[in-house]
């Protein structure tokens, strides 16, 4: 593929096309950074929204301490480029990439986060083999029942044995309150947010009258952002998509403070009923599960079918206009699960192109 040329015209780009407004995303990244300031709550947010390390340092340059990761791809994709401090908030297991944390480890300052002996006494003999040491952290499950120890005495009984563990530095706990993103917003999303975090910081507290530190209590998510934030005893903010944000944040997680940063540009390509048009994007361009994507500046447009390449959209009397070779512009259902189908991101400031931004950690899985 031959990339455009930078000052390249938005409406000129071939389609369909991941698109960011830099202003827009700046915008975005300077408002969650301040509120983790302000709060004095560390930001290291997720680098799996977007899994480029030319955006991850952009967001450090806005205060970010330096990324999650999802995957140990990612992470080693991070640290290639120039991520000094990364967390890694998934379990890692096999002694490939045992060996693979190994050589991360050796390039940038990490943490792991475990919830089993298993995978503990994994990294611990094999950082103690290679005499390094690793920070390690507990997840703790806050009721999202995905992974995690439970809250309280066993993952204090589990911070003891880590604490002990030639080649571990225990540095804290984390927990993702993810069940609790589609609440309506209102006092009972926040009442329910600060309960389920008041789990992990009554956590900390224990492991701290253990007579352990517990620097980093690390939570939050996009849609959960504006009250995990406010939670006393929080040190560490994960969350990240919303730099970009998208149709499922703001119309399923409430969320309202941000604005969108990220479209996808889409062709006309078939007219085949008045109140019908095709478009060149379907779900392998951008997501329609969490949430249909949605027309930007044109009324009485819908999205109302995905297939695999082609978009099908429900036009009012008012938009039978729409001709084929016409352009529309989209906002992605979930902005996650629509960057990692692409190559580049194509940002813009106003409407010229003033940088691509490849997306290195794409495909990243192992
Ligand atoms: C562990 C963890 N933390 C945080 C998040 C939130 O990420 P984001 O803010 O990008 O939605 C997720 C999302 O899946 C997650 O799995």
């Amino acid at each position: 593929m031959t990339l455009p040329a930078l000052g390249t015209l938005k409406s000129e780009i071939d389609t369909p096309a991941l698109c960011v407004d830099l202003d827009v995303m700046e915008r975005n990244v300077a408002a969650m950074s301040q509120a983790c300031r302000e709060n004095e709550i560390d930001w290291r947010p997720h680098s799996k929204c977007h899994k480029s390390p030319l955006i991850a340092q952009k967001v450090i340059d806005a205060g970010a301490i330096g990324m999650t990761c999802a995957k140990l791809g990612e992470a080693e994709v991070m640290a290639a480029g120039g991520v000094k401090d990364i967390l890694i908030a998934n379990l890692i297991v096999g002694p490939k990439k045992v060996a693979r944390l190994v050589e991360l480890r050796r390039k940038c300052n990490l943490v792991v986060c475990v919830d089993h002996m298993d995978q503990a006494r994994a990294y611990s003999e094999a950082m103690s083999a290679a005499d390094l040491s690793l920070r390690v952290i507990i997840e703790v499950d806050i009721g999202l029942g995905r992974v995690g120890v439970a809250p309280g005495k066993p993952t204090v009984e589990f911070a003891k044995q880590l604490s002990e563990m030639p080649g571990l530095t225990f540095a804290g706990i984390m927990g993702y309150e993810g069940h609790l993103l589609c609440l309506d917003d209102g006092e009972d999303k926040r009442q329910q947010i600060h309960a389920a975090l008041k789990i992990l910081t009554d956590t900390s507290d224990q492991i701290r009258a253990a007579g352990l530190p517990c620097g980093i209590v690390s939570c939050g998510g996009t849609g959960s952002f504006k009250y995990s934030i406010e939670a006393p005893g929080i040190t560490e903010m994960q969350a990240g998509g919303g730099m970009f944000m998208d149709a499922f944040y703001r119309h399923r997680c409430h969320v309202a403070q941000w604005d969108y940063a990220l479209t996808v540009v889409a062709t006309i390509v078939s007219r085949p009923a008045p109140d019908r048009a095709i478009i060149d994007a379907g779900r392998k361009t951008m997501d329609g599960n969490h949430h249909m994507p949605l027309v930007v500046g044109r009324d009485g447009i819908r999205v109302t079918a995905l297939s695999a390449e082609h978009g099908a959209l429900e036009l009012d009397p008012s938009a039978q206009d729409l001709r084929i070779g016409d352009r529309l512009e989209l906002i992605p259902g979930y902005s996650d699960m629509t960057c990692v189908m692409h190559n580049h991101f194509f940002a813009f400031r106003g409407d010229k192109l003033e940088v691509i931004w490849p997306l290195e950690g794409r495909g990243r899985l192992q």
